[in-house]
């Protein structure tokens, strides 16, 4: 009797033993699985650089360009239509710039937007398309602001109101510095000419 008592218990101790086994197995092959998966990645899909050059998880997928995150040559047309121009020709000193134009509002538009969303990272050319009016859209800052005589104080109240309506429409910081850095390229060829 003791005899078979102590082999039952043998028999439940290897059951025991047994499954711990199992469930170790079964977490070790899901690891493996899983890093499996992963392996095809490479470092930058799995993590990312932040500014403090720490490499982090990255848990969000983000689109990764600034043109993308402002909704490309559509949403960069829309910003300018709905917030930056009307704010811009608001302040009379900038709008005294914007008389005897040779295109229309909306072509200066159309044509800055493509401007900035291939600058941006976007996949607009960023000069020389044909918009439905006819009007090719031209690329020399010099060539376009000819004869206006812009003074380098307009151009920082410009880059200024177009910052602040960016803040506005809720574009983050990061994406206002990268749009401020793009439009400073500009300034030599478009100041005093
Ligand atoms: C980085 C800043 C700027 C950029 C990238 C830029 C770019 C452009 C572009 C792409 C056009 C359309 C030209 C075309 O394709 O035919 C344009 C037109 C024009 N821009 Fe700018 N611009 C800037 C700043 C300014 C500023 C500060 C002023 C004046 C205060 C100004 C005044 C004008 C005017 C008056 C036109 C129309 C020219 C015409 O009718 O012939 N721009 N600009």
């Amino acid at each position: 009797m003791v005899f078979v008592q102590s082999k039952q218990h043998h028999v439940a101790e290897w059951v025991k033993y047994l499954v711990i086994a199992l469930m170790y197995g079964l977490v070790a092959i899901d690891g493996i699985s899983s890093a499996l998966a992963d392996s095809g990645k490479t470092p930058t899909q799995q993590t990312e650089i932040n500014e403090n050059n720490d490499s982090v998880p990255r848990l969000v997928v983000e689109s990764d360009t600034v043109a993308a995150r402002l909704g490309g040559y559509h949403g960069i047309l829309a910003f300018l239509h709905n917030f930056a121009v009307p704010a811009l020709l608001a302040d009379s000193e900038i709008a005294s710039f914007f008389g005897n134009l040779t295109q229309t509002p909306a072509e200066i538009e159309q044509c800055l937007a493509m401007m900035l969303d291939h600058d941006l990272g976007g996949s607009s050319r960023h000069s020389g398309a044909t918009l439905e009016s006819g009007h090719r859209c031209r690329g020399s800052m010099p060539k376009i602001h000819q004869g206006r005589n812009i003074p380098d104080e307009v151009i920082t109240k410009f880059f200024g109101i177009v910052s602040q309506q960016a803040e506005l429409a809720g574009v983050s910081q990061f994406d206002i510095k990268a749009i401020a850095k793009v439009l400073e390229r500009s300034r030599p060829g478009i100041r005093n000419k």
